[in-house]
């Protein structure tokens, strides 16, 4: 089973986010298969740097499509983005570091999870919501 299952509760109504928010929910259930598959460090590590570049381009282009429509929470949209960036780099240097990776645990899975439908279920959404008024999907 899957870490996370996506779910309609999940869907901001603007296609291009929801089909990234997708794309990152994948990215954290193969993460999380690979662990419970006891796959190799390296594997894991190509993982989590996949999960931070495309979480890194996920970030840009959202922030560049909220600046774009005059998002007016645009500011503490970013500095949202940031700390969760932060915390991202700051587990993949524990990980680098530790030479059995057992750093990277079910806890750590579960912030990933908990962090990210949590930002797309409040924060997200309330961007959804406003750019859906302005007629955008
Ligand atoms: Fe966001
Ligand atoms: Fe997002």
């Amino acid at each position: 089973m899957p870490l996370i299952e996506w779910s309609p509760v999940f869907n901001v109504n603007v296609k291009k986010s929801d089909d990234q928010h997708k794309k990152l929910v994948e990215l954290i259930n193969q993460l999380h298969d690979s662990m419970k598959a006891g796959q190799a460090n390296a594997s894991l590590g190509n993982i989590l740097q996949s999960l931070i570049t495309y979480t890194a381009t996920h970030f840009k282009e959202e922030e560049q499509m909220l600046q774009l429509n005059g998002y007016p929470d645009l500011v503490k949209h970013k500095a949202i983005h940031a700390e969760f960036v932060k915390k991202v780099i700051e587990i993949q240097k524990k990980f680098q570091e530790s030479a059995s990776g057992a750093v990277l645990s079910m806890g750590i899975l579960s912030f990933l999870k908990e962090w990210l439908m949590g930002h797309i279920k409040v924060e997200d959404k309330k961007y959804g919501v406003f750019l859906n008024a302005k007629g955008i999907k």
